[in-house]
């Protein structure tokens, strides 16, 4: 559906509402938001994070939507339409994704070469000590794998709104979904017995993840469990990346807000949960508790493949069905990564949807050979202010995530909370006559509880603050 300004329009709320799970569902949800889990207490985490997801995941989420809505704009021209003198914020907001999009592809060709290998029966092969750092060691093949993954993401971007983007995730998700459900079936049902006699069950790992730990709990670890939560969610739910303003200014005047944002919300926590379903069970059975000390790259790239080869022969099909499932997740959110920047150079630069679209392709595909590279021909080694040691892609990840993503929210918490007032965002969710429920927590999140919060977050991923 064309709007008479020529803008695009997602068909219904439908649309929108896969769209933007696609976007929220990603990699985190599945290599990190399970390792947090487990490490943070298992059931206690799970509560503290449905807690912040209902108050300061629903907040970040509303503001950032109804801005879209609102101005109709891509994030490079919404702030300065909210607020004459904010458009600074918009570039910051830009900015972000123009860093993800190349190493988040570069992660999609890894994700691309695992489900290959698997669907052509290596599973094994895969599982090999140094098989991943081998692979990741070559200058050649994971560029041309990214270069695969990109060139997806910039046909379904290229083909716009309807046609590429709703109309893949209206496909991609609900498949995705029905995998997520079948491996976690699947993953209580092993049972393993170690060469100490030891056997351990699904069913074991599941009361791992579910039952909630107090043991050795402190005020401290307490801050250290909810901060872990609300950096998870806040990368989670696809925000202050300028992904839900341009999404947000495709859905129709007409469509529920506060409806269409609970049920984004519950998509994307019940992905992360079950992803803890698929995990766990299956880690902790055939690794036991060692096993549930990896995430990130290492859990999904090393890990995870020495599990698939333990169970035998069925491995390696459900490792291949796993793949799969990852690289849907992975695609849907470097959709909504490329869609943000292109959403931006067209409002702003009058550009068509083919030239922004073939000149960030280029851009993300020259960023992208050298994070690539950064792995052997270039490789170097820096230690980050939070102690990590990085390559390429970890510095644009720090960069991003952990430096910009906060600034930029905290940015939209003062401008919605204290200069254009929290009215303008519940006057936009309510246009359609659907009440604004938690009208009242809006307000005392936006403008003092959620900015508190992710000041301490910035704080604490650059490192300054060690105490918690
Ligand atoms: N929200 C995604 C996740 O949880 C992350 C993401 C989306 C990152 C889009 C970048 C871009 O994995």
């Amino acid at each position: 559906m064309e709007k008479s300004s020529g803008r695009n329009s997602f068909t219904g709320s439908i649309g929108f509402v896969l769209a933007a799970a696609g976007s929220a569902v990603g990699l985190g949800n599945i290599w990190r938001f399970p390792y947090l889990a487990a490490k943070d207490g298992g059931g206690l985490f799970l509560v503290i994070y449905i807690i912040l997801a209902l108050t300061f995941g629903f907040t970040l989420l509303t503001t950032e939507i109804a801005i879209g809505r609102k101005t109709k704009q891509s994030p490079l021209t919404a702030y300065g339409q909210i607020k004459k003198g904010w458009k600074g914020l918009g570039i910051l907001s830009c900015l972000v994704p123009i860093i993800i999009l190349p190493y988040y592809c570069v992660i999609g060709g890894w994700v691309l070469k695992y489900f290959l290998v698997f669907l052509t029966g290596g599973g094994t092969e895969a599982a090999a000590d140094g098989y991943f750092t081998g692979y990741i060691g070559d200058p050649a093949q994971p560029v041309i794998l990214m270069i695969i993954f990109l060139l997806l993401v910039a046909f379904i971007v290229f083909r716009g709104v309807n046609k590429g983007i709703e109309s893949s995730s209206k496909l991609i998700m609900p498949l995705l979904l029905i995998l997520v459900v079948a491996i976690s079936v699947f993953s209580l049902t092993i049972s393993f017995t170690d060469a100490e006699g030891i056997t351990r069950t699904g069913i074991d790992g599941l009361k791992v993840y579910l039952i909630p730990d107090f043991e050795g709990m402190t005020v401290k670890k307490f801050f250290s469990v909810l901060l872990d939560a609300m950096g998870q969610l806040f990368f989670s739910l696809s925000v202050a990346m300028g992904i839900m303003i341009t999404y947000g200014s495709y859905v129709s005047d007409d469509a529920n807000l506060v409806k269409s944002i609970n049920q984004i919300e519950i998509f994307d926590t019940v992905v992360a949960f079950l992803a803890g379903v698929m995990i766990i069970p299956s880690v902790f059975t055939f690794m036991g508790s060692e096993g549930m000390e990896a995430s990130g790259p290492s859990l999904m790239f090393i890990s995870l493949p020495k599990v698939f080869s333990a169970m035998g022969s069925i491995g390696n099909g459900i490792g291949c069905l796993f793949f799969a499932m990852v690289l849907f997740a992975a695609l849907t959110s470097a959709v909504s990564v490329m869609e943000a920047i292109v959403s931006c150079f067209m409002d702003r630069f009058g550009m068509s949807r083919a030239k922004a679209s073939i000149i960030e392709t280029v851009i993300s595909l020259a960023a992208g050979v050298i994070v690539c590279l950064g792995y052997n021909i270039m490789y170097f080694d820096v230690v980050l202010p939070n102690g990590s040691h990085a390559q390429i892609l970890d510095i644009m990840d720090y960069i991003s995530n952990n430096c910009l993503m906060p600034l930029v929210a905290i940015g939209t918490c003062i401008l919605i909370g204290w200069i254009a007032k929290p009215q303008i965002v519940i006057d936009e969710a309510e246009k359609t006559g659907c009440k604004f429920t938690r009208r009242r927590l809006y307000i005392v999140m936006i403008k003092y509880i959620a900015p508190v919060m992710l000041v301490i977050l910035l704080l604490k991923s650059l490192g300054i603050l060690t105490v918690i």
